[in-house]
């Protein structure tokens, strides 16, 4: 059976584009439907009320569109607020950002200690290391927020002394405690790649949170039957939506998607001010 029906993204903003990107890379003859909550950016400061709150109005937006599977793409919407989406859910499966992450870092770290970077509300839910305790209670787990990564993302300062100290402030600590294996638990962190390889050395394995994600909807979808195998998918017939035209359009879209956007919106989930 072929199922042609689009696959929901929601995220916080731009960041899930990441996300996106790596799906449309897995399967091109999929088709998505994306919803970034850019005016309300960031959640990852955010209370966990809140952030469930806003998190089920994208959800309920993207329920309404016949997607056949959501991808809860922001990671601090998946540690806080994946069970709430779940329930709201009804048959349609959810696969939220943690899981995926933290069972690729559990399969590779040799030495049972595992790094976690996220933002604040990320870190603060515990929910890798709740993950990660789940499935080899052995592995230690170090969990850091770092909240000056993104803004340093948004701003595009890859290749940036501030961005590479910022990266030390935070990981330093994990290379003394002996961790090989570091998650980026977090949609912005991708583009730091480079950055974060070049402080922590090749001894550490870097689990790209946003490439798991990616490949869990490609098994769960090939398990449940619902890829679209007919031609004329892809990312060209994809829509995006978001709640407030992104500031960096030029740039940073692109940066997270790999290319220019096609088809992109403003909507309103129903709770965030006036446009
Ligand atoms: N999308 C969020 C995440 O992956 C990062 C941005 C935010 O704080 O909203 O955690």
């Amino acid at each position: 059976m072929s199922d042609p029906r689009p696959i929901g993204v929601l995220d916080s903003g731009t960041g899930g584009l990441t996300v996106a990107h790596e799906i449309g890379r897995l399967m091109p003859g999929e088709r998505l439907i994306y919803a970034g909550d850019t005016a309300r950016f960031p959640y990852g400061n955010r209370s966990e009320e809140t952030i469930r709150s806003f998190a089920l109005q994208g959800a309920e937006n993207l329920f309404g569109r016949d997607i056949k599977l959501l991808v809860v793409a922001c990671n601090t919407i998946s540690a806080v607020a994946l069970e709430a989406v779940e329930r709201q859910a009804r048959d349609i499966p959810v696969i939220g950002a943690v899981l995926p992450g933290a069972r690729a870092a559990a399969l590779r770290t040799a030495d049972r200690k595992i790094g976690v970077i996220g933002t604040p509300a990320t870190i603060r839910s515990g929910a890798y290391k709740k993950a990660i305790d789940r499935i080899d209670s052995a592995i230690k787990v170090y969990e850091t927020a770092t909240p000056l990564l993104i803004p340093l993302v948004e701003e595009m300062m890859f290749d940036h002394d501030i961005t590479r100290l910022a990266v030390q402030l935070y990981v330093y600590e994990m290379i003394d405690l002996g961790v090989d294996c570091l998650i980026l638990g977090c949609t912005h962190y991708p583009p730091l790649f480079a950055v974060i390889q070049g402080t922590v050395g090749t001894r550490m394995q870097i689990i790209d949170s946003a490439l798991w994600t990616a490949k869990e909807v490609q098994d769960i979808l090939t398990a449940l039957d619902l890829r679209n195998e007919s031609a004329g998918g892809g990312p060209g017939q994809s829509q995006f939506y978001f709640t407030e035209t992104p500031l960096h359009t030029a740039g940073q879209l692109p940066l997270f998607f790999g290319e220019v956007l096609p088809r992109q919106e403003t909507i309103s989930f129903g709770g965030e001010r006036k446009q």
